[in-house]
């Protein structure tokens, strides 16, 4: 299947004012957008999430590689149409009340009177801004901010959704809808490419991540193919009467009949499962202890050479 939006060896410079010297920020990254996708973009802060987005965007150019959008050249500005995007810090005009700033958006992408209003009260229902279409937006907190610019990415109904860290600024409540969000889109066949650097909510919601560590794609895939890597152990929580003396594991830590007990391995795993009985204890629980994303990401982070590779002119 033609991905929905494919870079291809892309590399991306800036050069300094004074010294003329080229500071690659990013360098050959290749990824592939998949439809019907949520792929989840992750780097630190500087990492090169807003440059690879402002180049799939076609709003700055590589200096080498490929970009397609559709399966098109991404610089055909008609296919703009088909894409939604939600800036890092979007400019909203102040004195425009929410459903005016929507309603101006979608005059931008050409829709017709009666589905504009229909758009933009459906927009502001689903971004949890309902009651709040008539003020302007300077009074709009930065969560409501967000939650109308997300609502402005979504004003065209757009096959692929991008969008520049769209929980930032958000509670906890916000996030999970932002989150709901994300998750009906792709219920509705929609492809949504966001980049974050909060990593519970990737785990969450993506069915792949990148993860770009100094303008390098260092991982990428489903988040199981990234994290089922290495088990290291398992902690079985059991209840157990007496001493609770097991042939297998360590015992973490034990509270009245209830017991925890680490092993590390599988085989160690099988054997305590199957003699539980014998020894009078119910299993409570086996978790394994996956490694995190974070766990993963600081990993790959701390093994990254310095950025800034430098050429002189
Ligand atoms: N126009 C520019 N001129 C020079 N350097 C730039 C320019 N835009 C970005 N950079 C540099 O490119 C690097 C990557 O920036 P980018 O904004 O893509 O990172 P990011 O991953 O989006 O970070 P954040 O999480 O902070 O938003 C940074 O070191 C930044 O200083
Ligand atoms: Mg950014």
């Amino acid at each position: 299947m033609t991905p929905v939006l494919e870079l291809a060896g892309i590399s991306k410079s800036y050069r300094t004012h004074l010294s003329f010297r080229k500071y690659w920020i990013l360098r050959d990254l290749s990824l592939a957008v998949r439809e019907g996708e949520v792929f989840g973009f992750i780097g630190t802060n500087g990492a090169g999430k807003t440059t690879t987005i402002k180049l799939a965007l076609g709003l700055i150019f590589p200096d080498g590689g490929s970009i397609r959008l559709f399966g098109q050249d991404a610089r055909r500005p008609a296919l703009r149409s088909r894409v939604g995007f939600l800036p890092e810090n979007p400019y909203l005009y102040d004195y425009l009340t929410g459903a005016e700033f929507l309603d101006f958006h979608a005059r931008l992408f050409g829709v017709a009177a009666g589905e504009r209003r229909r758009r933009v009260a459906a927009l502001l229902e689903r971004v949890g801004l309902r009651n709040r279409g008539d003020r302007q937006l300077r009074h709009y907190s930065k969560g409501m901010l967000q939650r109308i610019g997300l609502a402005q990415a979504l004003i065209n109904d757009p096959d692929l959704v991008i969008l520049d860290e769209p929980m930032s600024g958000l509670d906890p409540i916000g996030r999970r809808e932002v989150r709901d969000i994300i998750l009906d889109l792709k219920a509705r066949g929609r492809t949504v490419f966001f980049s974050t650097h909060i990593l519970s909510d990737t785990e969450m919601i993506c069915d792949r991540v990148g993860m770009l560590v100094r303008g390098t794609l260092k991982a990428v895939g489903t988040i199981d193919d990234l994290l089922s890597r290495e088990v290291p152990f398992w902690e079985v929580a059991l209840r157990a009467a007496g001493d609770g003396a097991l042939p297998c594991g360590r015992v973490v830590s034990r509270r009245e009949d209830r017991i925890l007990v680490r092993v590390e391995s599988r085989q160690d795993l099988h054997r305590l499962l199957s003699i539980l009985n014998g020894h009078g204890a119910t299993l409570i629980s086996v978790t394994p202890a996956r490694q995190s994303l974070e766990d993963l990401f600081l990993r790959e982070s701390r093994g990254a050479s310095p950025r800034a590779a430098q050429e002189g002119a």
